[in-house]
């Protein structure tokens, strides 16, 4: 496998096909995103849906633009904006960390993984993706499209849930330090839009001369999943 040349091709196809969505920068943007709107899109994508999401995401920012505001909020009131949103209990774990990071950090997230890893709420998906898309560091942000898209790179026999730790290992191949950010969003762009679960759309695919799964002819078998 050719990594330099599936992390070029990956990134250039970025450049031409990122979506623009309200928390995220353009590609290769100096300026990142403010952390504060990273996590609090990354929490709520957790739960639902981009379309759904976005409507969200702006009514929250507009009402509550730093996490400062937002950890000042009542319980009821956050809980009625989150209404639709569901899993409430996120909802809560929302208002903790953000309370946190306000009364324990100042009101201004930490930037590394480790320290993200430690507010409430936050899990390693979260803490990776805020470290890498907010402060342009070389985490490994791995989510179901991450595990599709390997498991098909490497057409992966090995079923889901027990490749889990193989194929955190394989994205991890990828993570360096050009560009992190932009490389977990084009992994989260191209899991999503092209590398889809049913139907991929392999003849857009920037990384199918080098994907194993499209060579067996059937790249929608992958990943595998144990039989419930
Ligand atoms: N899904 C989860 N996080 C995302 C992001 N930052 N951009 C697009 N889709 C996502």
């Amino acid at each position: 496998t050719d990594v330099p040349s599936l992390r070029a091709a990956l990134l250039d196809w970025y450049d031409a096909h990122a979506r623009s969505l309200p928390w995220r920068a353009p590609p290769g943007a100096e300026a990142k995103t403010d952390p504060y709107r990273v996590w609090l899109s990354e929490v709520m994508l957790q739960q639902t849906t981009v379309p759904h999401a976005a409507p969200y995401f702006e009514r929250f920012t507009t009402r509550w633009p730093t996490v400062a505001d937002l950890a000042a909020v009542e319980d009821a009131e956050l809980m009625a904006a989150w209404a639709g949103l569901g899993y409430y209990a996120r909802a809560r774990n929302l208002l903790a960390c953000a309370r946190a990071v306000t009364a324990e950090h100042g009101g201004v997230f930490p930037q590394t993984e480790a320290e993200l890893l430690a507010l409430p709420g936050v899990g390693a998906y979260t803490a990776a993706a805020v470290a890498a898309i907010a402060f342009d560091q070389p985490a490994n942000v791995v989510d179901g499209n991450v595990e599709r898209v390997m498991s098909r790179l490497f057409a992966l026999e090995t079923p889901l849930p027990a490749a889990r730790p193989e194929l955190r290992r394989l994205a991890a191949l990828f993570v360096g330090e050009h560009r992190p950010g932009d490389w977990a969003q084009a992994l989260m762009d191209l899991g999503s839009g092209v590398c889809r679960p049913r139907s991929p759309l392999c003849d857009q695919c920037p990384l199918a001369f080098g994907c194993e799964a499209l060579k067996t002819g059937t790249p929608e078998r992958y990943p595998l999943k144990t039989k419930k």
